[in-house]
């Protein structure tokens, strides 16, 4: 009897903590603040995996630990968490400092395209790692074109 009673309080708990998260996300959505941090946090960790897999490649790590960091960039990469992470307008409303410009957006379809393409570049490494052949960093190139493209060439990021 006590057990259940305690179950049902953990179910109970587990219950209102989801609701928070969700409450959280609703206020992340309408708060620029919030909203660009977040996308600055999933940004960081699009570079940081980039950087893990690099150096894996470039110091001759085992096949495992190549495809481990190859899953991690991917995963980072993946178009259903940047594309969340960037489609709020918070261009002149958020008192972070961001580097994001007007033209995410007023260009949305070719700055979505960019983080798809990046994400289908990722792929192609993870496959690349996953066959055992990624094993020189210059194949890393086909994602990291990405990057300059949207940071330079294309003046998504103010500098
Ligand atoms: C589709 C365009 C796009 C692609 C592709 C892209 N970025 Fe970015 N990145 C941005 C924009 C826009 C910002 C500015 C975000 C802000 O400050 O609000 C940014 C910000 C960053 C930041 C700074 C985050 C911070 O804490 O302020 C880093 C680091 C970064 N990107 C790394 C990368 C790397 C590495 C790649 C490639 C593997 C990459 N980005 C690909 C558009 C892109």
């Amino acid at each position: 009897m006590k057990f259940f009673s305690k179950l049902k309080t953990a179910t109970a708990v587990a219950g209102i903590s989801m609701l928070m998260v969700l409450g959280q996300q609703a206020i992340a959505m309408d708060d620029p603040d919030a909203t660009v941090k977040e996308r600055q946090m999933v940004m960081d960790n699009v570079k940081n995996t980039v950087g893990a897999l690099s150096k894996a490649v470039k110091s001759g790590a085992s096949s495992d630990e190549i495809l481990a960091a190859a899953d991690a960039f991917l995963a980072a990469t993946a178009s259903s968490v940047t594309v969340e992470a960037f489609k709020t307008n918070t261009h002149g409303k958020s008192t972070v400092k961001t580097t994001a410009t007007e033209k995410v957006w007023t260009d949305w379809d070719r700055f979505e395209q960019a983080l798809l393409d990046m994400e289908n570049g990722a792929k192609e490494i993870q496959l690349a790692a996953a066959g055992g052949t990624l094993t020189s960093e210059d194949q890393l190139g086909v994602a990291l074109k990405e990057c300059g493209f949207c940071h330079r060439s294309a003046g998504y990021r103010a500098r």
